[in-house]
């Protein structure tokens, strides 16, 4: 084991890289210039990039042509690390036991995209050059929502000219088996606020001759699903894409299904829309869900009271052909029409990232495959996922290419929520994947000439 590796890995995790904390700023930038430093001593040309938010760390190796150029994006910024009470040990001192690293950040992305940087510093070290055009970007504003990125990719469109984008951001269906992600849920997130009384109110004396705005909201937030589990939003469905008769096929012999799924969120049943397997309902239906939702009293004890207001904040997860503001303006009349006068309901619309599905079997796919499949010795599972990365579309629709999604976290790495963890095996199995990929993708022919 390469302890100056792991030395890596610690120092980076170190750093609370926290992107919607506005108190994390200086540290979200020191862990740029932390990584921007790393790459730099490799021998890439590297930038930080200011943006009105977080820097966007960017390297690139010496271009030439003939070569295809290949682009690999992560991110350096993590979620919040509520509830603290629940880690074992604290977020941001980075712990190992029996070979897995604790530490927020560890799986998403701090672990995966660092594999890809020391990766890149082995085959240079060692071979003095790497086998393709590289460009890194690495940014610090994923967990909330990409938010200067696009415009960076459109304002240097032509010094980020690639064949492919490759990204470690996502899960392996089990440990060992490598995984290629051909297809991401995109997402559209929306606000309630209903409004009643202009103050609260004595539930005695007002309570049964006005609304109360929590009764309207529950009864709002309960209309969007039926009893079959399916979201009752006319026309939610209309735009699905069929999953194909390969997918269905291949996804029953995964070594990932309802008896982990239970095990891992510790539910006393599984529940989803009917008609579909749990894999499906993850990775190929979309889903309406309330993420929060407050109003009235909240302390110990008992309070009569009416309360003025009550909010709920929720998101849909959306599948290939759904488009995130159709789905918005739906949600938004449907629950408008049944909203009765005698409360008022505010729908704000929020973030939006578009679903994300490629051919796995795209000469790119079919060199991600062999770079996974050489790397773990094992076939490849080829899965969508749940999750979303929205500007994996915003690849395609600004730079017009695909994304290779080569995941290496485990279903148990605790992403976003306390104890989040990543293997160091997985950590080197990245190094060595990052090694074959560049050498696979050698051997793609190049559409684009990035030299200049
Ligand atoms: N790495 C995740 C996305 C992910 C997780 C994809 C698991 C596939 C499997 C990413 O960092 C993330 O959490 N994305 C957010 C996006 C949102 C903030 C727009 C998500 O999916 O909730
Ligand atoms: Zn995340």
């Amino acid at each position: 084991m390469n302890q100056a590796h792991v030395e890596d890995l610690t120092r980076f995790l170190r750093f609370p890289s926290v992107s919607t904390d506005p108190e994390r700023r200086q540290d979200v930038r020191a862990c740029a210039q932390w990584l921007a430093g790393k790459l730099a001593a490799q021998g890439l040309q590297t930038r930080c990039e200011e943006t009105g938010g977080h820097p966007i760390v960017v390297a690139r190796n010496e271009h030439r042509a003939g070569r295809p150029t290949v682009m690999i994006y992560g991110h350096y910024d993590v979620q919040p690390v509520d509830p603290v009470a629940l880690w074992d040990s604290p977020p941001f001192e980075p712990r190992i036991e029996n070979g897995i690293v604790f530490a927020r950040g560890a799986a998403d992305n701090k672990g995966q995209i660092l594999a890809h940087v020391l990766g890149v510093g082995e085959t240079l070290a060692e071979k003095g050059g790497l086998p393709v055009n590289l460009i890194f970007v690495i940014e610090g504003e994923e967990e909330v929502g990409s938010t200067h990125l696009e415009s960076f990719l459109t304002a240097h469109r032509d010094e980020l000219r690639c064949d492919v984008v490759a990204v470690s951001d996502t899960g392996m269906v089990a440990p060992g088996v490598p995984t290629l992600t051909y297809g991401l849920r995109g997402i559209a997130a929306m606000e309630l606020k209903v409004t009643g009384p202009a103050t609260d109110l004595h539930s005695g004396i007002f309570g049964g001759a006005v609304a109360n705005p929590l009764t309207v909201l529950s009864r709002l937030l309960a209309s969007l699903h039926d009893a079959q589990g399916r979201v009752a939003v006319p026309g939610f469905y209309e735009d699905v894409a069929p999953l194909a008769d390969w997918e269905r096929e291949a996804w029953r012999t995964l070594p990932f299904g309802d008896a982990e799924i239970q095990r891992l969120t510790g539910v006393p049943a599984l529940h989803g829309e009917a008609g579909f397997t749990s894999l499906e309902r993850l990775w190929a239906r979309p889903t309406a869900e309330i993420n929060g939702v407050g109003g009235g009293f909240q302390g110990q004890g008992s309070k009569t009271v009416i309360p003025r207001e009550a909010f709920a904040k929720l998101t849909f997860r959306l599948v290939p052909n759904q488009d995130p503001q159709k789905i918005l303006a739906s949600v938004g009349a449907f629950l408008r029409a049944q909203c009765p006068p005698s409360v008022r309901l505010e729908v704000l619309d929020g973030h939006c990232g578009e679903p994300y599905a490629a051919d796995p079997h795209s000469a790119h796919g079919k060199a991600a495959q062999g770079a996974l499949k050489s790397t773990f010795g094992r076939p490849v599972a080829l899965i969508r996922e749940g999750g979303s990365i929205p500007i994996v579309n915003t690849f395609r629709r600004v730079l017009g290419v695909e994304t290779l999604l080569l995941g290496l976290a485990l279903p148990d790495c605790r992403a976003h929520a306390p104890n989040e963890n990543f293997p160091l095996e997985n950590f080197f199995a990245g190094i060595r994947l990052n090694r074959a990929l560049l050498e696979e993708l050698a051997a793609c022919s190049p559409q684009t000439d990035s030299a200049r």
